[in-house]
């Protein structure tokens, strides 16, 4: 497809500065000035400045790992999308399945948080998935549905600049990923909504225990674009490998 790849590490709440700049380092040698897909991480709000520090000229961009829905305020504890546009973040992702499951995140507010960080110039990356109970019920669709409508009635021109992640509940950190056919079916659904929305060009990124031995299988599927990594992406070998598949 002339979809560009893109590779998206998310750090969740790990990492310290000494850490950080052995990774962050690693990266930036070995992804190079001109890599053949698109590389960020999402790394943890404190070290922004330092991965910008870090990544800043190289083929690696960045992002925050959550957006507030709102511009500014009285809003304690919150992270503006102004906020990461100052620290030259490309993208936010947002909803999350830790956000929605341990912060009570509706699918409204996640559709507030993509609008916020569209109107500051960055990338929400809209996480959307099922949870094992929902998909032995037979709900995955539904689920999927449910969780994009309010996103999707954005309008054509703000959906066309996101980007979308299927990330299975029950596939995160569990080490238990979904067959490439069975994560392609879904992404084909989403497609599917995507061209309705008049945004057939945007991007749809699988995570849930991606790693090298895996990513190349899942990859080869027609609607799947990339991947959102948790754990392998705190190892610059495996994230360097999946960049590569
Ligand atoms: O955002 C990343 C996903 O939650 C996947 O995490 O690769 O550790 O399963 P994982």
């Amino acid at each position: 497809s002339s979809r560009k790849r893109l590779v998206i590490g998310n750090w969740k709440m790990h990492g310290d500065t000494a850490f950080n700049t052995e990774l962050l380092t690693a990266l930036r040698t070995g992804i190079g000035s001109a890599p053949q897909c698109e590389v960020a991480v999402c790394v943890p709000f404190p070290y922004l400045y330092q991965t910008r520090s870090l990544l800043e000229g190289s083929g690696v961009t960045w992002g925050g790992q959550d957006v507030s829905q709102h511009e500014k305020g009285a809003y304690t504890g919150e992270v503006a999308a102004a906020m990461l546009a100052d620290f030259g973040c490309r993208w936010a992702l947002v909803g999350h399945s830790e956000r929605r499951s341990y912060h009570g995140e509706s699918d409204t507010v996640v559709a507030a948080k993509a609008a916020a960080a569209l109107a500051a110039g960055i990338t929400p990356v809209v996480c959307v998935g099922e949870t094992l109970q929902e998909q032995e019920a037979g709900h995955t669709h539904a689920v999927i549905d449910r969780q994009l409508a309010p996103v999707l009635a954005l309008g054509a021109d703000s959906v066309a600049k996101l980007v979308i992640a299927y990330e299975p509940v029950w596939a995160i950190g569990t080490g238990r990923t979904a067959t490439p056919e069975q994560a392609q079916e879904v992404h084909a659904l989403i497609r599917q909504r995507l061209r309705e929305a008049g945004a057939p060009q945007v991007r749809v990124l699988y995570g849930g225990s991606v790693k090298a031995a895996n990513a190349a299988s899942l990859f080869a599927m027609p609607d799947i674009d990339g991947a959102l990594v948790g754990g392998a992406a705190l190892m610059a070998s495996e994230f360097l490998s999946i960049a590569a598949a």
